[in-house]
């Protein structure tokens, strides 16, 4: 992939990506750490603005991203709350988003239809004002940006045991509504030899669509519903809650989560060097107890989201900036460099 306009599905991303992901955001990292550099990062894109359209509950992703926006100096215009656009007026979702891209210059989007950020990329597409759409959860379906968190915080945490190649990550939970696990499970083709353990209760498995993903990149999985053994054989467990809002009639409440709960006990059965994530928000299925070890990266996870979503946009906006000057899409030798950070100036 050289063009980066939307972010719309995990499948979009090719290990290029992935790797370049990781090194710019390193260096976005590094660099807003003194004063100077936080400040020559704010100095970017003055003349921009984003929208966060956030129609679902949202703090992780909508903060990071907000902050995201604020470290490149850009504009931050805020719908969260559907009644107080005109949609109530009954405006369609179309022209309140054609009427956004007369605004802004990038949108992040979370929506409860899972098809939503597609369509109205697709129709911004055919218009003057053609801005990128980031989808920020889309209903039960992707998360794409979580996705890229995820990668990296997994790529950082086996850095010295040679990467994600040859690991074995446990995917615990809600694993047919849980978005993030669905769209990490597809950046897996990326890697070598890396087994998943689709780790659920039986109501809530691995949707068909995943599973025929897994099959047809040959990504070794295996469904269990033997929450101990996986934490065992892990190297990485990562646990999610049931998304109880996607319940058609109250489904959830008969099933017996508590068997998918980690507690101290389990950190006693992961490996040494084993590590434990959850894109938050927790409700019962890590123990607070646990936070205190080393291997449980959940607040790691959080913090890095901010920055890989810093460098996502970053290199969005750049290409956007240079495509204006350009007048029109850039030709892939003016597109790598994009990667690289320029020279503090
Ligand atoms: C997740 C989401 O919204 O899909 N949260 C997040 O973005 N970090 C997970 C969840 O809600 O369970």
């Amino acid at each position: 992939m050289a063009r980066l306009r939307h972010i719309l599905r995990a499948d979009q991303f090719d290990r290029f990506f992935l790797d370049r992901m990781e090194a710019l955001t390193n260096r976005i990292r590094m660099v807003r750490k003194s004063t100077k550099g936080a400040i020559w990062l704010k100095s970017l894109f003055p003349d921009r603005a984003g929208m966060l359209y956030f129609k679902q509950a949202s703090t992780r992703t909508r903060v990071s991203f907000q902050r995201a926006l604020q470290m490149l100096g850009v504009d931050i215009i805020k719908i969260l709350d559907a009644t107080t656009s005109s949609e109530i007026k009954g405006e369609s979702d179309w022209d309140s988003i054609r009427t956004q891209s007369s605004y802004v210059d990038v949108i992040v989007m979370r929506v409860n239809d899972k098809g939503f950020a597609a369509r109205m990329a697709e129709h911004l597409d055919g218009t003057p004002r053609p801005v990128p759409v980031i989808n920020g959860g889309s209903g039960p379906d992707e998360h794409p940006t979580q996705a890229l968190l995820d990668d990296y915080t997994l790529r950082r945490s086996f850095k010295e045991y040679g990467g994600i190649d040859g690991m074995t990550i446990a995917l615990v939970g809600d694993l047919k509504r849980g978005r993030t696990v669905r769209s990490l499970a597809q950046l897996m083709q990326h890697y070598k030899d890396v087994k998943l353990l689709l780790v659920s209760p039986p109501e809530f498995a691995m949707e068909t669509d995943i599973i025929e993903f897994l099959e047809d990149k040959a990504i070794a999985y295996q469904i269990t519903d033997e929450f101990d053994l996986a934490v065992e054989e892990a190297d990485a467990v990562y646990l999610t809650r049931i998304q109880k809002e996607h319940d058609a009639g109250g489904e959830s409440g008969g099933v017996d989560v508590s068997r998918f709960c980690f507690t101290e006990r389990h950190l006693k059965i992961l490996k040494p060097q084993g590590i434990v994530m959850h894109p938050l928000p927790r409700v019962e299925e890590l123990d607070y107890r646990c936070d205190a070890d080393p291997r449980v990266k959940i607040w790691r996870q959080e913090r890095n989201g901010m920055f890989v979503r810093t460098a996502l946009l970053y290199r969005i906006m750049s290409e956007q900036k240079l495509e204006k000057k350009w007048k029109g899409e850039l030709p892939k030798h003016m597109q790598d460099p994009l990667w690289v950070l320029p020279e503090m100036e």
